[in-house]
């Protein structure tokens, strides 16, 4: 009984919330005990999705007398928190929500904070409309392999506390235009080109371990792709793939508009419904439930792309959106406050310090202040509240600076400290620090 007390006391617990859900200990936790944990505002997660996994995982483990809590469960799950795909796909097709007409009312009330326009939503008067606020973990950037000129193998990390950049292991071979995620704990590098080919490798890096190994193979070969994670699933999104056909047909048809998603617990890929345009030099990023794919080149028009277009997985389809002001092929796509990035790019030979936002409740972009360099194919990530751009190149250099924005004082600023060597087309994302 003490071990218990302390775990569900310990801050650690709330801020390790993700690792302890699907253990046995927090599976034999008593009813009291898991109320009390879902309901902590400090609770740290990516997302509430966790919350209600952890839920019907604690349910199902004893189902038979765990039934009856449900309501008393979901009191605490901030289900308008949560992007009403996941509410119509997960939570309203579950067995235990169905069959509790109080869990419907949570559903409900879900449901309308959705359809309310967003200045009326903060006159809901519910603790589930509440953002959780956890400590804000340390965290470190991941930058993986790139051009420098050639692809490399090399790894390193940025520790926004010391302020620092320090190598990690390298990858298991050379890669640059790959595509990165950071889920479930792990960094993806997805697939990108190794020097002399474009390929489907995967491989995927563990923080605690300081270790690479290799994952299934994706369907298709691609680099310059996009890759970003949806409903826990990671999408790999255009790109190019080389292929050889006659001179003409290769630069024609080798820019991608396929799609494939992967599901880590089946170590699966599987392609899903294509872009309506090839893109290749694309940039991806998630907003509330939907995955944008941004600007990119297109070998068929042979142009740098302004269009983008955006995809549901509850619909498995590409919709247009607005289009950016300017064409932007190699851009950064980064997700801030809810608000998508398009960072830099090139239209032909001229490299783009521009940056614009788009704002999904408005369908609009707008500019924002220019970066200090002109960068192209750079890495882009979102950390406390700003947004980090990664080296690149400006047309002629690699580049070693990173630069961030903050949107409350539109600013950027250059990070004192550079990456040990110049790169462009490297991976870059953000991870919880090891312990
Ligand atoms: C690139 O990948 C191909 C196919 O996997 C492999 O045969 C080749 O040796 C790799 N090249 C380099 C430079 O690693």
């Amino acid at each position: 009984m003490l071990v218990l007390m302390d775990f569900l006391c310990n801050l650690q617990t709330e801020q390790h919330f993700a690792d302890v859900v699907l253990s046995e200990e927090f599976l034999n936790l008593g009813i009291e005990q898991v109320c009390s944990l879902i309901s902590s505002d400090k609770l740290t997660i990516s997302s509430e999705e966790k919350v209600f996994e952890a839920v019907i995982a604690w349910v199902n483990h004893d189902k038979d007398v765990r039934q009856e809590f449900m309501a008393r469960l979901m009191e605490h799950v901030r289900l308008p928190l949560l992007p009403r795909e996941y509410l119509v796909q997960r939570v309203e097709e579950e067995a235990l929500v169905k069959n509790s007409s109080a869990c419907k009312d949570y559903l409900i009330e879900a449901m309308k904070y959705h359809l309310l326009p967003t200045e009326q939503r903060v006159l809901m008067k519910s603790v589930r409309t509440r953002l959780r606020t956890p400590m804000n973990l340390p965290k470190l950037m991941v930058v993986v392999g790139g051009q420098a000129p050639k692809a490399i193998r090399s790894v390193e990390c940025y520790d926004f506390k010391e302020e620092r950049w320090h190598q990690v292991a390298e990858l298991p071979s050379r890669r640059c235009r790959a595509g990165m995620v950071y889920m479930a704990g792990l960094v993806f590098a997805v697939g990108g080109f190794n020097g002399s080919l474009r390929v489907r490798t995967v491989d995927s890096y563990d923080p605690v371990k300081d270790q690479w190994t290799s994952v299934a193979n994706m369907r298709d070969r691609r680099s310059t792709l996009g890759a970003a994670v949806l409903n826990g699933l990671l999408y790999a999104v255009g790109g190019f793939d080389g292929s050889t056909g006659n001179f003409l047909s290769s630069f024609l048809h080798c820019c991608l508009s396929s799609v494939e998603a992967y599901n880590i617990k089946s170590n699966e890929w599987f392609h899903v419904a294509p872009m309506n345009t090839r893109r290749s030099s694309v940039g991806v990023g998630v907003v509330g439930g939907l995955l944008y794919a941004v600007g990119g080149y297109d070998g068929a028009s042979r142009q740098c792309l302004s269009t983008v277009e955006c995809y549901s997985a509850a619909a498995n389809e590409w919709t247009y959106i607005a289009e950016m002001s300017t064409r932007r092929s190699g851009a950064g796509v980064g997700v801030l406050n809810n608000l998508l990035y398009a960072v830099g790019g090139h239209d032909g030979p001229l490299v783009r310090k521009s940056v614009e936002v788009y704002d999904p409740a408005t369908n609009s972009w707008r500019q924002v202040a220019d970066m200090n360099m002109c960068r192209r194919n750079a890495g882009v990530c979102a950390v406390n509240g700003l947004l980090y751009v990664v080296g690149g190149d400006d047309g002629s250099c690699n580049l070693a600076s990173v630069e961030y924005y903050n949107p409350t004082t539109d600013k950027w600023t250059v990070v004192s400290s550079c990456m040990s060597t110049g790169r462009s087309y490297a991976g870059v994302t953000v991870i919880d620090k090891p312990l």
